[in-house]
């Protein structure tokens, strides 16, 4: 059994309106890969067009080996999770979990069966006969994947499942979400704007923008290798540190905010090349006295573990992680390092990365 295959599929509304732009990508079997991106990205085109809620404009879908391009949704053997869980408010729990099958004519002691089992894994058995009403956002939410996984499906498709939820339980539904896809390894594709969500759930991260995928692969390698500034900017959080610059004579870069700093030593960069340089807040240390940078600490936020510290560096501001540990206060200048090798070059012009 193969994943998904999407080949060339764009997709523009009404005639005008270009959500997404010819795109092939092909989603691994068996894993969880999320797609992810500003507002507005397409990627609920994406996932609609896989489910096959929405025709594309072109190109062709194959689930499991199966070309489903022309295939109605109810016969493509997937299963959708969405943000509202459109649950029936009159029906009870197992009724809801039940009405797919009945529907394709499952028997009744089938029914039973794969109920209960999904009921098991959720650990909802107690609320089988509530009615939707009477269940938590949480509890909700696990009915709507029991629905999903009774069927037994080729396929899960996740549209933004946990937006409705607050930041806690959407923290333990990730890990939910997480562990049941994990068990019954089943191909999934996620959907959301997310990118904490997206980094911590995802297999396989594919990075979308203005209809096109502009990066994908295992989100650790995203994150620490991203393509182009947009993708370095959308993941991580607070988010990577941009400074312009331009390589001296020396071979150092001097940043239009003052400062100069070591390049790591690949890319080699000619002398009068503009970029940006990015560097995330956990590459910049508080360093030792004798080192050659100097922050002025302008904010402190305490995050527990550690503590963000908002500093002005020349004339920018960037942000940096540190240890709870020395004590310091706003107004204090500091020592800081960056970490040569953990540096981003960008181009300003194009926005990709110097490689
Ligand atoms: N049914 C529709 N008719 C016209 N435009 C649509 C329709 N659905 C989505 N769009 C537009 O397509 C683009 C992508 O939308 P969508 O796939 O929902 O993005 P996302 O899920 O990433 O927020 C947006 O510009 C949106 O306004
Ligand atoms: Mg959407």
């Amino acid at each position: 059994m193969a994943g998904i295959e999407l080949g060339n599929v764009s997709k523009v509304y009404q005639g005008s309106v270009t959500a997404l732009k010819p795109t092939t990508l092909t989603i691994p079997e068996g894993g969880l890969t999320v797609l992810v991106g500003p507002s507005g990205c397409g990627k609920s085109t994406l996932l609609r067009i896989i489910a096959g809620l929405e025709e594309p404009s072109s190109g062709s879908v194959t689930i499991a080996g199966r070309d489903v391009t022309k295939v109605e949704p109810a016969d493509r053997d997937i299963a959708m999770v969405f943000q509202n869980y459109a649950l029936y408010p009159h029906m009870s729990v197992y009724d809801n979990m039940a009405y797919g099958l009945k529907n394709r004519g499952t028997s009744g002691a089938d029914i039973a069966l794969r109920v209960n089992e999904a009921a098991r894994m959720l650990g909802i058995e107690a609320l089988l006969q509530r009615k939707p009403r009477a269940l938590s956002g949480g509890q909700r939410q696990r009915v709507a994947m029991g629905r999903a996984i009774v069927r037994r499906p080729k396929a899960f498709l996740f549209d933004e499942p946990l937006s409705n939820l607050d930041a806690k339980l959407r923290g333990e539904m990730r890990v939910e979400i997480r562990t049941l896809q994990q068990r019954l390894g089943v191909t999934s594709v996620y959907v959301t704007h997310d990118q904490l969500e997206a980094m911590t759930m995802a297999d396989h991260l594919v990075v979308m923008r203005d209809g096109v995928i502009v990066q994908q692969g295992p989100p650790g390698r995203v994150y620490d290798e991203p393509d182009n500034v947009f993708v370095a900017g959308f993941l991580g959080a607070p988010p990577i540190n941009l400074l312009a610059g331009s390589v001296g004579e020396d071979g150092r870069l001097h940043l239009d905010c003052g400062p100069q700093v070591d390049l790591p030593a690949f890319p080699k960069l000619q002398p009068g090349r503009k970029v940006t340089l990015g560097v995330r807040a956990e590459a910049i240390s508080i360093a030792a006295p004798a080192a050659n940078q100097q922050a002025t600490i302008e904010l402190i936020e305490e995050l527990g573990p550690n503590r963000l510290l908002h500093m002005r560096f020349g004339t920018a501001k960037i942000i940096c992680v540190a240890p709870r540990e020395p004590a310091l206060r706003p107004g204090e200048t500091i020592p800081i390092q960056l970490d040569t090798a953990a540096l981003k070059l960008f181009d300003p012009e194009t926005g990709s990365a110097c490689r």
